[in-house]
């Protein structure tokens, strides 16, 4: 089901997605919180969660998480800078399969249980997730990934260092050079193996060869 599943989101191998997970806390109030997740196998869900977060510690104690797919970027700004503006009565409703709630204005629900837990650092878990059932509400709606913004913006920076080291404004050539090195770092994290990073790295290539 899992492959079947992330071929209809188009998600793709070692990509980091943007999703919401929402959680019970231990007295079943609803919570929501965006967190990135990858499936490397195409069948498991992979997080990587701060132990300080309320989400961690709903999915210690549940053992499971709903994984809504949105890319409504309101709902990534009330569920952590204004999380006081959620309307925990009307967003949220009860899940089939698992033990957390639904995000209701989410394009696909994942219901999915903890297969394992595994310690990266001192500050942070790798949850690894079999999905239970899935509900795509929007078949037009793929998940969030950062890369392509990155690299778009890259493309459009290396376009204008060229101008400005033509025209002899070196510093803004520099600092758009340092914003697409930077760019480069976090596609390089989060789309290991992708056309994504392809595309980055021949981006890069043709950065360093700018004279300033
Ligand atoms: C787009 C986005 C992605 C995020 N990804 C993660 C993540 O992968 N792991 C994590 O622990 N926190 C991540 N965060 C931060 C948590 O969402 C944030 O700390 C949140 O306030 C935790 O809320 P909670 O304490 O209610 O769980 C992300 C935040 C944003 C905006």
């Amino acid at each position: 089901m899992s492959a079947e599943i992330f071929e209809k989101l188009k998600i793709i191998p070692n990509c980091i997605y943007e999703t919401i997970f929402t959680t019970y806390n231990t007295d079943f109030e609803p919570n929501a919180a965006p967190i990135g997740v990858s499936t490397p196998d195409m069948k498991k869900i992979i997080a990587k969660l701060y132990t300080s977060s309320q989400t961690y510690r709903n999915i210690l104690e549940k053992k499971c998480a709903v994984i809504n797919i949105t890319n409504d970027l309101s709902l990534f700004y009330k569920t952590t800078i204004d999380k006081k503006s959620l309307d925990k009565e009307t967003i949220f409703k009860k899940s089939k399969n698992v033990a957390a709630p639904i995000l209701i204005p989410a394009s696909t629900y994942i219901e999915a249980n903890v297969e394992s837990i595994q310690s990266i650092d001192k500050n942070r878990f790798k949850i690894i997730f079999r999905i239970v059932h899935a509900e795509i509400m929007d078949p037009c709606a793929t998940p969030i990934c950062r890369a392509p913004n990155l690299l778009l913006e890259s493309i459009i920076h290396a376009t204008r260092i060229e101008i400005y080291a033509r025209n002899g404004e070196q510093k803004k050539a520099q600092q758009l050079i340092n914003q697409v090195k930077k760019y480069r770092e976090i596609i390089n994290r989060i789309a290991k193996g992708t056309n994504y990073e392809s595309l980055m790295n021949k981006t890069w290539k043709k950065v360093q060869q700018v004279q300033i």
